[in-house]
């Protein structure tokens, strides 16, 4: 086995995790959540999104929730935008990096955006145009890649027509969504390893979501080929709500523990991700199914 020695860690608990909560959070206690995000070692969060509010009313406060925050300088902020109206709100909140979204399949791509996958790949020439004249990081997240809940089991091939189109258009990152988590090691192998030839792994990310408990088991895969930046969420919040039966993303905590434990740096203090979790779960008034987390609070309740 060929792991990387360090790797980075995208939280995207603010944004994939809150975008399915029901409950109605604060503007002020998204800033919080963040805050206590943002104090662990974590270099990347993704805070938001500038999506429609119709679509997803959660986070309709995005610029209010950038505009409040106090974060260490070298935490770098971004948001998920799918149009020029999401980038220009991004741009009014000073970001540095935007996330992109498309989907791997046409079926999933009109639940999700309300467009075909060429009028989103048409979308994102835009985006791409304004972000980089404006020096932003553009990150692009691909949905699906291995299962989509209304086509099933994706093929590779599909997935490298997507993402060859991408590497056209120049996006400086590429982040591997199994949407509804039910890829395998071997879903994650050989995706990986057919797109890492044209992308080169160090521009791929991957984003599990747990559903059927196989995100960690996915990371090591994604290890294993060289991946070495890895989207999870604190306490494993999360889902989508334009894909059916999609959970939580990955727990952050469960990945920093897995990480620590075989040697791999993520630079990020495992007892701080513990008291953030414990902050999101008293926000929203329920138990987060990150292992990690729940392990670390049931010792600390007996101390
Ligand atoms: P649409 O309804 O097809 O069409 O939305 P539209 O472009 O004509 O816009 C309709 C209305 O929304 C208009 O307002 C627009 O101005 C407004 P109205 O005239 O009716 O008052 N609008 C916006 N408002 C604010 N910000 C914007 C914006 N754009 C339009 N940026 C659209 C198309 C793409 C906007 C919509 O379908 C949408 O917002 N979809 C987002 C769905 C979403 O956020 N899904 C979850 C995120 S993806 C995910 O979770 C997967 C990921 O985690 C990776 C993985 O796990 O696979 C990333
Ligand atoms: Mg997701």
């Amino acid at each position: 086995m060929n792991f990387p020695n360090e790797v980075t860690v995208v939280e995207v608990g603010p944004r994939d995790g809150l975008q399915n909560e029901s409950k109605h959070v604060e503007t002020a206690d998204k800033i919080r959540m963040i805050e206590a995000l943002g104090k662990t070692g974590l270099k990347r969060i993704e805070v938001t999104s500038f999506v429609s509010p119709k679509w997803i009313p959660q986070l309709a406060d995005g610029l209010d929730v950038i505009n409040g925050l106090h974060l260490p300088d070298d935490v770098r902020m971004l948001a998920l935008v799918p149009n020029l109206k999401g980038l220009e709100s991004a741009q009014k909140g000073h970001l540095k990096e935007v996330a992109f979204f498309l989907s791997a399949t046409e079926s999933h791509s009109k639940k999700n955006i309300n467009k075909s996958v060429d009028e989103a790949v048409t979308t994102l020439k835009e985006v791409a145009t304004v972000a980089k004249s404006a020096g932003l990081k553009l990150r692009c997240y691909v949905s699906v890649v291995f299962v989509c809940p209304y086509e099933g089991k994706v093929a590779p091939a599909q997935v490298a027509k997507v993402v060859s189109q991408l590497l056209a258009i120049g996006v400086d990152e590429i982040s591997l969504g199994d949407t509804i988590g039910a890829a395998t090691p071997l879903d994650v192998k050989n995706v990986v390893s057919l797109l890492s030839k044209e992308v080169g792994v160090n521009n791929l990310a991957l984003h599990f979501h747990d559903t059927r408990g196989t995100a960690l088991a996915n990371v090591l895969a994604g290890l294993d080929l060289g991946v070495s930046t890895f989207d999870s969420s604190i306490g494993g919040l999360g889902g989508c709500p334009y894909a059916p039966g999609a959970a939580g993303n990955l727990a952050t905590e469960d990945l920093v523990y897995m990480l620590n434990g075989m040697g791999i740096k993520t630079g990020i203090d495992l007892e701080k991700l513990v008291d953030a979790g414990e902050l999101v779960q008293n926000l929203l008034g329920k138990k987060l199914p990150g292992r990690y987390l729940q392990a670390a609070l049931a010792a600390r309740s007996k101390v």
